[in-house]
């Protein structure tokens, strides 16, 4: 589901102040490097006692920064060089003393320095908080925290767990690939800042005894992605997924259903408490009449079974029909032609917004091509993977709740 180079043509200066979890900067500049970054390396003199300059550089490509005299720089001011060209300061490990430099504003050395003389408008601070549980809850860190926050710095974390120091708790930098996951977020367009979006994901299993079902071959990857876009655009996101082995995109709140009936039941009560619903799991449209307790054996004669079935209630059209609905964007996997059946779905299910594609040629890929058809015109998202696509798809959705508002307003 990740797309190739996330971070490409991206500038970040990842800064290390000092804490054991410089060990895990290392891997961090590998991963960012990999996702296509140019990586800084700018290094506090408490993180040199942890980790060497030499080692970061061989990761970066590029020689560390680790003073403010720095004579390289022609006319002596790094701290306005680094941060120029830089999407985003990255403070991985931040230590305590770290946070609280940044959070007075004090610039002693060329880490704390840059990050009071970034151009805050179009270079990002995120902050990677690392330290022993107790420095962590200490008042003076949480307000220093809070007030860092509140200056618009991204403080990352932190996890919970065994600590270097032998204890157990908060203060735990959080891995490398989450810190770039992060970094990655961090650098979207905020397009649904404070907005509500609940999505739909995956397969319905129906069952028909208990070790038997019909389900479909709906991967949930599509609506995952879609979760993970609405996230990073800065809105707070549910997903309700059917039964898929994906992993949750970060801080989405992931509600789990097997059947369409279970589906329905966790989507509709909560759905006008969102601004946004997303219907991209694949529902399964009739279920079994009646569920066997036990399982159906075969008992020895020619004739097979005949399933009765009864039909699903229609999980989008139940949240278009609400009186305080929100905005619905429908999906449709189709065969064949798919701007026919898109139109005739857009009307029927009495939605703003579908969204078609061609099942069999996306169900369990990487990549998929959308048709956004709505009552201005079709237009063609063209094929990418599914974050690229699921991003695209946010923008355009973020594009027509504005139009919405403006209109109501
Ligand atoms: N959908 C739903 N509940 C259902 C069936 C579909 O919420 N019981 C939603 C899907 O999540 C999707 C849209 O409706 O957003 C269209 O789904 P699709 O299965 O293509 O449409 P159907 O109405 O089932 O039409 P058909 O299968 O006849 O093409």
């Amino acid at each position: 589901m990740s797309e190739p180079m996330p971070l490409k043509h991206r500038r970040i200066v990842l800064g290390l102040s000092g804490g054991i979890a410089c060990y895990k900067a290392a891997e961090l500049a590998r991963e960012l490097v990999k996702a296509g970054a140019s990586v800084q390396v700018v290094m506090t003199e408490a993180a040199e006692a942890f980790i060497t300059p030499v080692t970061m550089q061989a990761l970066s490509g590029h020689a560390v920064y680790t003073s403010q005299w720095d004579a390289r720089e022609g006319n002596n001011m790094a701290h306005i060089n680094l941060t120029r060209e830089a999407d985003a300061v990255m403070v991985a490990p931040a230590s305590a003393d770290f946070i609280a430099k940044i959070a007075h504003g004090t610039a002693d050395d060329l880490l704390s320095l840059l990050c009071l003389a970034r151009p805050r408008e179009r270079c990002a601070l995120l902050l990677a908080p690392a330290m022993n549980r107790e420095m962590w809850s200490h008042p003076a860190t949480q307000r220093n925290v809070a007030q860092v926050r509140d200056d618009g710095a991204l403080v990352l974390g932190p996890g919970s767990g065994d600590q270097a120091c032998g204890e157990t708790g908060d203060g735990r930098m959080l891995e490398a690939l989450e810190l770039r996951d992060e970094l990655i977020a961090g650098l979207q367009p905020q397009h649904l800042a404070g907005k509500r979006v609940l999505v739909t994901a995956g397969p319905t299993f129906e069952a028909i005894d208990p070790v038997r079902g019909i389900t479909n071959l709906s991967s949930g990857k599509m609506g995952f992605a879609i979760a993970r876009a609405a996230r990073e655009a800065g809105a707070q996101v549910t997903l309700v997924a059917g039964p898929v082995a994906l992993p949750t995109p970060r801080h989405v709140q992931r509600i789990d259903v097997q059947s369409a009936q279970q589906m329905h039941d966790a989507v509709v009560p909560i759905a006008a408490a969102h601004d946004v619903f997303v219907a991209t799991a694949a529902v399964a449209d009739w279920r079994p009449a009646t569920f066997a307790q036990r399982k159906i054996k075969k008992d020895g004669s020619k004739t097979t079974p005949v399933f009765e079935l009864t039909e699903n209630p229609d999980i989008l059209a139940a949240v278009a029909r609400l009186p305080d609905r929100p905005y619905c964007v429908g999906f449709a996997a189709e065969t064949d032609d798919l701007a026919r059946n898109a139109r005739e779905k857009l009307a029927r299910k009495n939605v703003p917004l579908i969204v078609g594609n061609l099942g069999p040629a996306t169900f369990g890929r990487d990549d998929n091509a959308l048709l956004l058809v709505d009552a201005q015109g079709e237009r063609q998202l063209a094929s990418a993977d599914k974050l690229t696509l699921a991003r695209e798809l946010v923008r355009e959705i973020a594009e027509r709740l504005a139009t919405v508002a403006q209109r109501a307003s």
